[in-house]
């Protein structure tokens, strides 16, 4: 069944078509990866579907609903999630308090929403963190709060932008295990954005590759990354290509 299906859309700035007529669709359950050069538009992409920014044109469909140029606050209620490229939780409050908030107006009480954050905050692994000043943590800590947060409204699908960007490799592996778990124990639906093709290659059912706001590559990890539009497209970058 198809969750979440995005149809040609476009957002541009100042004459930068930073998304230029993208479709994609996610069914129940999948891991759809999104990669591409930098500027290729995968973040603008996210908040389109996330309602952060209004496409121009083109829909976004999410369990038969019509979330086009909804705002954030209704997406997120529907059952959509997302984290942020740069994490950006409180940095006065605690972990835990941190998770509470993102919580609350999902739950129906305050009480409801500890609960949800302390099973949360122990799903993540941070309960170790849970009652230090966020502005305190390590990177690696600080990324398990923005999925903590994202988590906590209990998603139907969660929007990763870059979750293991910063990390070092060994702090990547829980993270990446952790997301098999939640597809594979809680039939989580993902969209991620990522730079490790490693992790791209390892959770994605299926993977798109946006270039200059287009899309130039759809299929499966291999098929993309032999796919000589996204070799040359990844000419002169980093190359994240060839870890895999
Ligand atoms: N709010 C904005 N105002 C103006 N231009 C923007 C804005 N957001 C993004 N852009 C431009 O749109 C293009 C796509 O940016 P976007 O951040 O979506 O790329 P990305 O694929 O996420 O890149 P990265 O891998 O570096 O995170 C870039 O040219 C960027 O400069
Ligand atoms: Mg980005």
């Amino acid at each position: 069944m198809t969750l979440l299906r995005v149809e040609n859309v476009a957002k541009a700035f100042h004459g930068v078509h930073a998304v230029d007529g993208v479709s994609l669709t996610v069914g129940q359950g999948r891991i759809q990866g999104i990669i591409g050069p930098n500027g290729a538009g995968k973040t603008t992409l996210f908040n389109l579907v996330a309602g952060v920014l209004k496409p121009d044109s083109g829909r976004v469909l999410f369990d038969d609903m019509d979330l086009t140029g909804a705002p954030p606050h209704k997406i997120a209620r529907a059952g959509i999630a997302r984290t942020f490229q740069l994490t950006r939780p409180f940095a006065s409050m605690s972990v835990r308090d941190n998770v509470i908030t993102a919580a609350l107006g999902h739950t129906r009480s305050r009480k409801q929403a500890q609960q949800a954050a302390d099973a949360v905050i122990e799903r993540v692994g941070l309960q170790r963190w849970r009652d230090n000043v966020s502005g305190d943590l390590p990177t690696a800590a600080l990324k398990r709060v923005e999925l903590a947060r994202a988590l906590a409204i209990r998603p139907r699908v969660l929007l990763l932008d870059e979750v293991l960007a910063g990390l070092v490799p060994a702090e990547r592996q829980p993270v990446v295990d952790m997301l098999a778990t939640l597809r594979d124990e809680d039939g989580l639906t993902m969209v991620f954005v990522e730079h490790i093709m490693a992790a791209v290659m390892r959770l994605s059912d299926s993977v798109l590759v946006l270039d200059q706001g287009k899309v130039i590559a759809d299929g499966t990890p291999q098929e993309v990354t032999s796919d000589p539009r996204v070799i040359e497209a990844y000419l002169g970058e980093e190359p994240t290509i060839a870890d895999a």
